[in-house]
């Protein structure tokens, strides 16, 4: 079996921000309710003709760079979103064409906020079996296009952008990915959900005029369900490799809200310092942001080689799952 690596990373978010106080004029709240229901201050929304493969692209020309590896030497392009270009084709094909990454197969991989960690343990398959050498691993979002922006119970969390990882198998087996763990339970599809626009509730006037064509969420159900299931992901993925709490160096989770991994934090026993949170700054941008926040830890220098490294992803589905690293 051949080891896996992360040889490169990188992100993108629209430029355009919206904070809670632009929020305040569009509906009833404020800075101060977000701010401490949530942790987000800001966060980034996408133009109107930029699509989850436009920002897909600027992520994934910066993970290749960083990677120094041309696009031409993609063996394998997956993409984690749930706000695709269009239905069909993947927005894995999109990107594709845009990176030139001609030699590349493509296929998207639909897992909500645990996309990015479910993308990860697809491509580790491939790699560690000697299928192919190079994938490249986008996580991306465009929830602008799917929230209610009249809904102040879900608007204020989402937000844009794209996260993009670069692998690749080598001899070495003694760092990198050491192992990923995934799980679901469709049984709590409902919690949060976007029931228009499938083959279930198609597009029809009916559908935009019940509002079902927008994400749904039971909030408070959700919060309790991912603080289990993140600390349960957590302890799996160390149990099962001899490790303990303490062992980590970095935590990465999903960045759904503050308090949620405020909660994980200190049920676990994990110092404030060993947890990477930017959710301040971005919201909740689903599939993206674990990988932005992988990045942007590995660019401020807060992993270095060496390090255990835990990536924590929780969302609708019910989706969890985690992945573990020895940088
Ligand atoms: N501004 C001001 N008040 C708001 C508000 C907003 N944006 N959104 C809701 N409220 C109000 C509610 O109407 C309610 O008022 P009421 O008591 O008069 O009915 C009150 O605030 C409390 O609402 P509640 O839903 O109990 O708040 P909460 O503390 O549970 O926080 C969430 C709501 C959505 C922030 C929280 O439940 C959450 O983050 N859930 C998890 C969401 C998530 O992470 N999803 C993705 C998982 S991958």
């Amino acid at each position: 079996m051949q080891g896996v690596h992360i040889i490169g990373t990188g992100s993108y978010v629209p430029k355009r921000v919206l904070t809670n106080f632009d929020l305040e004029q569009m509906i009833d709240t404020s800075d101060e309710w977000i701010l401490s229901r949530t942790g987000i201050r800001e966060r980034c929304l996408a133009d109107k003709d930029e699509a989850a493969s436009d920002m897909a692209y600027q992520a994934s020309l910066v993970a290749l760079d960083d990677a120094k590896v041309p696009p031409g030497e993609v063996d394998l392009l997956v993409v984690a979103t749930v706000t695709p270009d269009t239905p069909f084709p993947s927005t894995a094909c999109h990107l594709q064409r845009h990176l030139g990454a001609s030699r590349a197969a493509a296929f998207d991989v639909g897992a909500a906020c645990t996309g990015f960690v479910y993308g990860l343990s697809v491509a580790e398959q491939y790699l560690r079996t000697g299928r192919y050498r190079t994938i490249l691993v986008v996580g991306v979002e465009v929830l602008s296009r799917i929230v209610d922006w009249t809904d102040r119970n879900t608007c204020i969390l989402f937000g844009d952008g794209a996260g993009a990882a670069v692998l690749q198998a080598s001899e070495d087996t003694s760092r990198g990915l050491l192992a990923t763990f995934l799980h679901a339970d469709g049984g709590m599809a409902d919690h949060l959900i976007m029931y228009g626009g499938g083959s279930r509730h198609p597009i029809s006037e009916e559908v935009l005029h019940r509002r079902l064509h927008f994400l749904r969420m039971r909030g408070n159900e959700t919060f309790k369900i991912a603080v289990r299931t993140m600390i349960k992901a957590s302890l799996e993925a160390l149990d099962q490799h001899g490790y303990r709490v303490e062992d980590v160096d970095l935590f990465i989770p999903h960045q759904a809200n503050g308090r949620i991994v405020e909660a994980v934090s200190k049920r676990l026993g994990i110092p404030d310092e060993k947890v990477f949170v930017n959710i301040e700054r971005y919201g909740n941008t689903s599939a993206a942001s674990i990988p932005i926040a992988l990045d942007e830890a590995l660019r401020s220098g807060r992993v270095k080689e060496g390090d255990l490294v835990l990536l924590i992803g929780v969302g609708a589905g019910l989706t969890w799952g985690s992945a573990l690293f020895r940088w």
